[in-house]
């Protein structure tokens, strides 16, 4: 087996017939030696390592700092390789994946005998997803183990939606990293406790409420009374949060926004502002990053910004407030989570 990365870890990628099939041959073989390794996925980077081997799920936690009691999710490429991590597949199961995989849903269902139970962090439940990515695709298919994969940051840092985010956090701690470009989805997928009934949405995520109701026909929200807090750890007040103090905040004009910033005595030149719809006209912010009104594709963007404002040295983001519509909901949630302290 091959032993801890002694360097960087090297950037493969993926934009030529070539390149893929390259990247797919050494990805799998780290993956067989029981090496974790960086994957693009539609949602954001995974850290991925073989679901049916415990010492391989182990080095996911360690390589994180990931708390034993945040249990992983099982990602699969067929139906049948999805069957084999449950012990039961009802028809709703069915249903969901023909409607929405692959893609951004994870379903919590009752676990096999054959996933290890530190990656349902001892749980009797495993969360299970069928990403759309084919670089996940082609590995998954090739290895023909379900991964396990977090996303690749550290814990409770922001999501890496490109490469070049997970070699910052874990570059020295991994191998490899297959470039797959941005991530097209942005946030991590909706996650289903089907193991509740009526069905739960545990993480908020871009496949909305609404739209599961028209499969499932009912559906819970959050974790449910009486349930544990730590059902779905992602739920966690604080998680996803860049290093820089985060606050979401509505403005008329500028000189609101000055207002509001001496108020509260934050230096404009530390402060970055992130807005959609009232853009400041100032240059004496730290940085002013414009992101599309539109749901998809501020999703598509918003980690990648959060990303460069810490990079660039901010001390407060500022998001400009988001529309309180559906379809947002699961941005917020993200959001409020960042804010929290
Ligand atoms: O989009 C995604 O889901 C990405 C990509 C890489 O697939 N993965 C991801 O993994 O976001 P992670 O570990 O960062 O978040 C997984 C979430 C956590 O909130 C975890 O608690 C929850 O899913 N989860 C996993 N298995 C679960 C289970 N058996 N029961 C309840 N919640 C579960
Ligand atoms: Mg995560």
């Amino acid at each position: 087996m091959e032993t801890k990365p002694t360097g960087l870890a090297a950037v493969l990628q993926t934009d030529t017939p070539q390149l893929f099939e390259a990247a797919v041959l050494r990805a799998c073989e780290l993956l067989r030696a029981g090496q974790a390794v960086a994957l693009p996925t539609e949602t954001v980077y995974g850290l991925a390592a073989n679901a049916w081997d415990p010492d391989a799920v182990a080095r996911i936690f360690e390589i994180k700092g990931r708390p034993a009691q945040n249990p992983i999710i099982a990602h699969v490429a067929s139906l049948e390789l999805a069957k084999r991590c449950s012990t039961q597949w009802p028809p709703l199961a069915d249903r969901l994946a023909r409607a929405f995989w692959p893609g951004p849903l994870t379903l919590v269902l009752p676990r096999a005998q054959t996933i290890p139970e530190i990656l349902t962090a001892g749980g009797s439940t495993v969360g299970i997803r069928w990403p759309s990515h084919p670089f996940m695709q082609a590995v998954i298919q090739r290895c023909g183990f379900p991964l396990a994969a977090p996303s690749a940051n550290l814990s409770n840092r922001v999501s890496p939606t490109n490469a070049r985010h997970v070699l910052q956090q874990l570059g020295h701690k991994i191998s490899l990293i297959v470039d797959g470009g941005q991530s097209q989805v942005g946030i991590e997928s909706t996650v289903l406790d089907l193991s509740a009934s009526p069905p739960r949405v545990l993480r908020p995520g871009m496949i909305q409420p609404e739209t599961l109701l028209a499969v499932t026909g009912e559906l819970g929200l959050g974790p449910g009374p009486g349930s544990d807090t730590l059902k779905s750890p992602g739920l966690l007040r604080q998680h996803y949060a860049p290093r820089a103090r985060l606050i979401l905040w509505a403005w008329n004009n500028d000189s609101d926004l000055r207002t509001l910033l001496k108020e509260r005595g934050f230096n404009r030149s530390k402060t970055h502002i992130i807005a959609h719809t009232r853009i400041p006209s100032a240059l004496d912010f730290g940085g002013v990053c414009v992101i599309p009104r539109d749901a998809q594709a501020f999703a598509r963007a918003i980690y990648a910004q959060l990303h460069e404002c810490d990079d660039a040295g901010a001390d407060l983001i500022v998001v400009e407030a988001l529309p309180e519509t559906n379809e947002w909901q699961a941005l917020s949630d993200r959001l409020n989570r960042a804010a929290a302290i």
